[in-house]
């Protein structure tokens, strides 16, 4: 299992602050240093969301980070004309299509590819192109499986949000709806990822899904590089997930 860092949060301290002035002398944190930080510890690649509202992540941090990281830049996107147009520009190693609702919090349900196969047909194909590896972020259904491999998508990143809110019997029944989805898109050729809401306590429980090349964890890590600093929560995290 490989680890994506999303340093979305990075930018979002940043914004707290300094809205419209990334490139002052006195802009931090820095999400490139962050991103440094989190391949020196080992992560196998730098996750980021451009949000059509840019209350994070901005578009001179993608192009930025596209030319300096030495891992592999993963871009979470709405499917929108703007923000396909800037993707087609920065040629990310990987992009991964989510739902984008401007008054979330965060990215709260999967995407609906069932729903959506003629919105998301001709961006598919248009990123796959350009070379880009394309991802679904859905929950784990078989349709919505289904429905990603029948348009093309290279990867999956299931939705772990459900399983990490839950708890006792229901965190269980949530795990085995994404182990059946796991082998359901193992089994059709698809690389299988998953994230959303994945932390320092129920990774123990994640790391034993079959077929998972890839998580893309944010939010617990940098909470916890806070008081450890970001090189060690990376590497608590790589720690806790390739326990046996
Ligand atoms: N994967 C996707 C597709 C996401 O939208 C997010 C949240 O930005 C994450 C992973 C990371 O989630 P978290 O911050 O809860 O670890």
């Amino acid at each position: 299992m490989k680890l994506g860092v999303n340093i979305d949060h990075v930018a979002t301290l940043r914004q707290a602050r300094y809205v419209g002035e990334i490139d002052a002398h006195n802009a931090e944190p820095d999400v490139l240093a962050a991103a440094e930080i989190c391949e020196r510890a080992g992560a196998s690649g730098i996750t980021v969301h451009l949000r059509a509202d840019r209350r994070h992540i901005q578009d001179a941090d993608v192009f930025r980070l596209r030319e300096r990281i030495t891992t592999k830049l993963n871009l979470e996107m709405g499917n929108t004309k703007e923000i396909l147009e800037i993707a087609l520009r920065v040629k990310p190693d990987d992009v991964c299509l989510v739902p984008e609702n401007r008054r979330e919090v965060t990215t709260e349900g999967g995407l609906d590819v069932v729903g959506q196969l003629d919105a998301l047909r001709p961006n598919v194909s248009r990123l796959r192109e350009a070379g880009v590896r394309v991802s679904m972020f859905i929950e784990p259904s078989r349709e919505q499986i289904t429905a990603s491999h029948a348009l093309g998508a290279e990867m999956l990143e299931l939705h772990t949000g459900a399983f990490a809110n839950a708890q006792d019997s229901d965190q269980l029944a949530e795990l085995a709806r994404l182990r059946d989805a796991a082998i359901f898109a193992h089994s059709l050729g698809l690389q299988v990822n998953a994230g959303h809401g994945i932390n320092y306590s129920n990774i123990a429980l994640i790391r034993g899904l079959p077929h998972i090349e890839e998580l893309n964890i944010g939010h617990s890590i940098v909470a916890r590089a806070l008081f450890t600093g970001f090189e060690h929560a990376v590497r608590d995290m790589l720690a806790a997930m390739l326990q046996p």
